[in-house]
């Protein structure tokens, strides 16, 4: 499993398609890499994530090594998506 630790766009060019382009372009890497599932940790877009494809998990399906690193106080969501 990879992690998507970021994917931002400006926001003058938001809504014209570019987060999803780059999101297809990010999964065709991960993929090529051979990994199986995608997981980000977002508090503001969890819609735009589910839309395309996401899941939302719990924190016990993070990886053992992220678990550690889990900031409580963001209260992230954790969204997965199979590749
Ligand atoms: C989330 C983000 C990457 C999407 O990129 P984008 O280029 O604006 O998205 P697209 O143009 O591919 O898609 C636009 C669609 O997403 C919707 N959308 C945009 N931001 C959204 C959000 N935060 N939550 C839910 N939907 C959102 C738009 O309404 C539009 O919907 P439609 O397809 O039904 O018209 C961008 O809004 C962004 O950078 N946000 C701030 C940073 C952030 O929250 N990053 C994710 C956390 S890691």
């Amino acid at each position: 499993m990879a992690e998507m630790a970021c994917l931002t766009v400006s926001p003058d060019s938001q809504g014209q398609g570019d987060g999803e382009r780059m999101l297809k372009h990010i999964e065709q890497r991960a993929r090529a890499a051979g990994f199986k599932r995608l997981f980000v940790l977002t508090t503001t877009a969890a819609h735009w994530f589910i839309k395309r494809g996401f899941v939302q998990k719990s924190f016990d399906d993070l990886p053992k090594d992220r678990q550690n690193m889990y900031n409580w106080q963001r209260k992230s969501l954790v969204l997965i998506k199979n590749l």
